[in-house]
């Protein structure tokens, strides 16, 4: 049966990324909680989102800011106990809200009890669950490969005499799936999770957990230029997407299949042909989505983006359902790219297209660039490599959810400066506003789930131009026609031969009436008369 038969949750719904650290806290250390996500249900569930996916919550050292993994079956102090996490379980799903995690299955944090094992001795039972090498014949790293995080991807550990391998820092050493005791323990971490009632996870970089098997150097990128990150350097030809990391995805699916209705998406930046991949077959799926990347990678270009759409729709199988990422806690904010004004049209796009979407916390309300003050910079990333524009704090800013003291955040400075337009641009603000960004969110989303034709229809693009994205989505005899105007300009309104339009279904401006005029910065959702 097709996907759009069965219309699962997380095909029709839309998912919610919450980055715990930044959303509320709720006992004045500056840093968001558990307790603190919980309070503030009542206005995730009203935004019309169907599912919260939570950045990691494990014990963590931090240094990556919790995609160090200390322990996979815990919950840091920081953010709580399992008390407040199943406190945090139920009333979400008391909301209707699914819960989703993050696994990290690529690397560890150094701290994890596996890794100190693993490091003790050349003979301890857990040596292997880690990626150790000799060193080279120069006594240099076993090979070329390079961190995403800068630098060689191999760290020497002295006291046992071996490199270790390490894809982003150091302190977050790579695991090696090729062992059948480590994969045997993860496993039973997706199980402990899945037991305890979360509804899927978000799989951290999944096209990186395998490597080839004789780690041989990566080929040299010859399109690398200095503004690009060091890891450009090379193509990660065999550090990434490797035949045997598919098996592990369609046993990853295997066992949430056995827990009903649940839900893997993989993290995973490859080109269309080899992304597609990870759906798996029919027979053998694997994640039910890659996560797709498109809208944040290209430009805001009508048409880049209708061939960027055209390109991934034809690149799915036929079993594979797509999804839509415009904003995360690793990338720039959308209203800083795209700019305010044209956030508006963001958004009626990303809950317009065909496929999952997932929203990223604060993109609601439009928070733009924040600029991060140089003693401010936390994320190792762009302490490693700076002047390269990678931060990824300015994302990661806190909630501001009203124009109190640290912005109702918390009662103290938070752990990242809050965007500087706070007073002005929070949650309380825009609540009240009916011309807001907020307000136009809910009414995309509250449309979207009203409406099969959105959530689950057919979709065909229209021809456009440099600023003009239009495309119909069907569901039955409903047909509508979304147009989006991408620049400053006003536009002809042009409709499709046949198209009678009957209504304006939604606007990103206010107040608008039938007119053959598409206004600067306008996005439109019509419903034309039915198919006959
Ligand atoms: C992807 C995560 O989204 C990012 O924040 C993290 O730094 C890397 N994976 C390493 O886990």
């Amino acid at each position: 049966m097709s996907i759009v038969a069965q219309a699962p949750w997380w095909a029709r719904g839309v998912i919610y990324q919450i980055y715990p650290r930044s959303f509320q806290d709720s006992n004045g250390d500056g840093v968001g909680d558990l307790a603190g996500i919980a309070a503030r249900l009542d206005y995730v569930a009203g935004l019309g989102v169907d599912a919260i996916w939570l950045s990691p919550i494990f014990p963590s050292p931090m240094a990556d800011f919790g995609y160090d993994v200390a322990d996979y079956c815990g919950i840091e102090p920081m953010f709580g106990d399992f008390a407040a996490f199943d406190t945090l379980l139920a009333d979400a799903h008391a909301r209707g809200l699914k819960v989703l995690l993050d696994f990290v299955p690529n690397h560890t944090s150094d701290q994890h009890a596996w890794f100190r094992e693993s490091r003790s001795a050349r003979d301890n039972p857990k040596r292997d669950w880690y990626i150790w090498r000799d060193p080279a014949p120069d006594g240099g790293p076993p090979n070329n490969w390079i961190s995403d995080f800068g630098g060689s991807s191999w760290e020497w550990d002295e006291a046992s005499g071996q490199y270790y391998l390490h894809a982003f820092l150091k302190s977050q050493p790579d695991l090696n799936w090729r062992n059948p005791d480590l994969r045997a323990a993860m496993m039973d971490v997706l199980r402990f999770w899945l037991d305890r009632g979360v509804d899927g996870f978000r799989i951290d970089v999944l096209w990186h957990i395998v490597k080839a098997a004789d780690l041989p150097d990566n080929p040299v990128n010859p399109d690398w230029t200095p503004n690009r990150t060091e890891r450009d350097r090379l193509i990660q030809h065999h550090s990434t997407d490797q035949p045997e990391a598919h098996e592990i995805a369609a046993e990853f699916r295997a066992l949430a299949d056995q827990y009903g209705e649940r839900v893997l998406i993989g993290e995973i930046f490859l080109p269309n042909d080899r992304h597609a991949r990870w759906f798996g077959t029919v027979e053998r799926p694997e994640v039910h989505m890659p996560f797709n990347f498109q809208l944040i990678e290209n430009a805001w270009n009508a048409a880049v983006l209708r061939d960027v759409i055209a390109d991934y729709e034809a690149s799915l199988p036929a079993h594979g359902w797509p999804n839509w990422v415009f904003g995360s806690h690793d990338a720039p904010r959308i209203a800083a790219r795209v700019g305010e004004p044209q956030a508006r049209v963001a958004a009626m796009l990303l809950l317009t297209l065909r496929g999952t979407p997932t929203l990223y916390q604060g993109d609601e309300i439009g928070i733009g660039e924040v600029v991060i003050p140089a003693d401010r910079v936390r994320d190792p990333q762009e302490l490693r490599q700076p002047g390269l524009g990678i931060g990824r704090d300015r994302s990661r800013t806190p909630i501001p959810w009203d124009a109190s003291p640290f912005a109702g955040f918390s009662t103290v400075e938070p752990w990242l400066p809050l965007n500087a337009d706070w007073p002005t641009r929070n949650v309380a603000a825009q609540d009240r506003d009916p011309s807001s960004l907020l307000t136009l969110y809910r009414a995309l989303l509250s449309l979207r789930r009203g409406q099969p034709a959105l959530s689950i229809g057919d979709m065909v693009l229209v021809a456009g131009d440099d600023d003009v994205l239009a495309y119909e989505r069907r569901h039955d005899d409903v047909r509508l026609l979304i147009v989006l105007n991408l620049g400053s300009q006003s536009r002809a309104l042009i409709l499709p031969a046949d198209a009678i339009v009957m209504e304006v279904l939604a606007s990103t401006l206010p107040a608008r009436t039938l007119a053959d005029v598409l206004a600067p910065d306008e996005g439109l959702v019509l419903r034309l008369a039915s198919v006959r």
